[in-house]
């Protein structure tokens, strides 16, 4: 069955037609071909497909679009751009907090809702934070100072 979804997604309205049991990240990157969310695991394990819906970090794999229906959606795609990086993906270069990059988009989704969510961070909350985004290069020491840095960006 064939469904129509409506949502925002990077501040567009989008109307888009799909199987009504098409995911969210299925949506994003094979409908509206915004393949900065990545699939890592497709079973809501890895963190590869966070993104924001509603101001919050979800793991896109795991929602359906229909269930989207009139939220804001941001991906990687909305929050920065070459030429304006967001803090968090600033931080993140500049710390070296990536290795093959895989991860990173969903890494930096999840940590930007971390810091607006949280009104102190230490290493612990970071660690225990991102504890639903695997990244399989980096051994997270320099994801944690990139956090930290972008933190202290963010809250300036
Ligand atoms: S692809 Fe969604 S959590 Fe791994
Ligand atoms: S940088 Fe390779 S998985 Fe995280």
């Amino acid at each position: 069955m064939s469904i129509s979804v409506s949502m925002n997604v990077n501040g567009k309205a989008v109307t888009q037609a799909c199987p009504a049991n098409t995911t969210l990240v299925d949506l994003l990157r094979e409908k509206l071909q915004l393949t900065g969310t990545h699939v890592g695991c497709d079973t809501s394990q890895c963190g590869a497909c966070t993104v924001h819906m509603n101001g919050r970090a979800i793991k896109a794999c795991t929602i359906l679009a229909a269930q989207c229906e009139g939220a804001e959606i941001t991906t990687i795609e909305g929050l920065g751009d070459a030429d304006n990086l967001h803090p968090m993906q600033e931080a993140f270069r500049e710390c070296h907090g990536l290795q093959c990059g895989f991860c990173t988009p969903g890494m930096i989704m999840s940590a930007v809702d971390l810091v607006n969510r949280e009104a102190s961070l230490d290493e612990t909350i970071i660690r225990e934070g991102l504890e639903g985004n695997i990244c399989r290069c980096t051994g997270y020491h320099n994801i944690v100072r990139a956090v930290e840095t972008a933190a202290r960006k963010m809250r300036n």
